[in-house]
């Protein structure tokens, strides 16, 4: 018999919703022994058929492992979850979606209970959950100490990114990313809606745009080098003054084929806010100013 496999990190999981189930398999098939508790006991038993440790309370699981990790609802449902339970010397890790208040708040909250605690925000969907190269991951903020101590753990369901030590930071970091993304969103909508009542295939359309926006996106580097140096000239090819001399071509197209300007609209709007302010030579990083309020 071979003495020298190499003892994985047990841990807890409370909360088997689609994604903390699909969490649980991704340890169990890494071969970390999980012990799991759900509110509604019916979503656990699948699981202990595929090797994990069932409890019967929230409590009892809680006091199987030192790591113990939380992927429930909201932010209430973490505060009923472990009403009520022991976490002297427990790490806690919440990958529950909150807002970096809340997140702050929760990390005092196990703090004064005696515990360490490390947010996260998972970026990724429960399919890719496992799935080695899928390009899913989660955020990670609060204690350092306790990332390192976890690392291979924390990354076996998916890549695991550090962001810092306020506990704020992972949620913050989501909310950003995914406020991003919906701008995309919009942006595609409006494409979309322009070509919608053409003879145009959008399936033909489609790989066109994507291909766009994946070309555009690394501009987001210079408007980072804007911001950290201060000069939002600094670079800057197509420049504020003749992009705002563009916009009366968008908005005409748009009232041509019949499609509503109001995702673009607030965005001009901006533009033009800060071209009256006299930073025509700028790219487009002024207008990030003009929403800080
Ligand atoms: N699914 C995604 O694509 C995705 C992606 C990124 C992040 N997330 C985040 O991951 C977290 C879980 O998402 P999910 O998709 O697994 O949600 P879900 O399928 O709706 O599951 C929610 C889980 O929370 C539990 N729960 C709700 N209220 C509770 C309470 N008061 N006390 C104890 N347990 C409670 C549910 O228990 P019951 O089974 O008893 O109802 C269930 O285990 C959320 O914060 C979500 O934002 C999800």
């Amino acid at each position: 018999m071979t003495r020298n496999r190499v003892e994985k990190t047990s841990c807890t999981l409370l909360g088997l919703g689609s994604m903390g189930t699909a969490l649980a398999r991704a340890w169990l098939a890494a071969g970390h022994p999980l012990t799991v508790w759900n509110r509604t006991q019916a979503r656990a038993t699948a699981l202990a058929t595929e090797g994990a440790q069932l409890a019967d309370s929230a409590a009892e699981a809680v006091r199987a492992n030192t790591l113990i990790i939380l992927c429930l609802l909201d932010d209430a449902s973490v505060e009923e979850a472990l009403a009520g339970t022991d976490l002297t010397g427990r790490d806690l890790v919440n990958l529950t979606t909150s807002i970096p208040a809340q997140a702050r708040a929760r990390a005092q909250w196990a703090r004064e209970r005696g515990a360490r605690y490390l947010d996260g925000g998972i970026m990724a969907v429960p399919s890719v959950i496992g799935v080695p190269g899928a390009g899913g991951y989660v955020l990670y903020s609060g204690s350092r100490e306790l990332f390192d101590q976890y690392e291979e753990i924390l990354a076996a369901p998916a890549g695991a990114t550090y962001v810092g030590d306020d506990a704020g930071f992972a949620a913050l970091y989501d909310v950003a990313l995914l406020s991003a993304m919906y701008g995309m969103f919009a942006g595609a909508a409006h494409a979309f809606a322009l070509i919608r009542e053409e003879d145009i295939d959008p399936a033909s359309f489609a790989p066109l745009l994507a291909g766009w926006l994946a070309a555009i996106a690394p501009s987001v580097r210079q408007t980072a080098e804007q911001l950290r140096s201060g000069d939002y000239t600094r670079g800057v090819v197509s420049d504020l003054a003749m992009q705002v001399a563009g916009t009366p071509t968008f908005l005409s197209t748009a009232e041509q084929q019949g499609v509503s300007p109001e995702l673009l609209s607030p965005y001009f709007e901006l533009m033009r806010r800060r071209l009256a302010e006299g930073s025509g030579d700028e790219g487009l990083a002024g207008v990030i100013d003009l929403l800080v309020r």
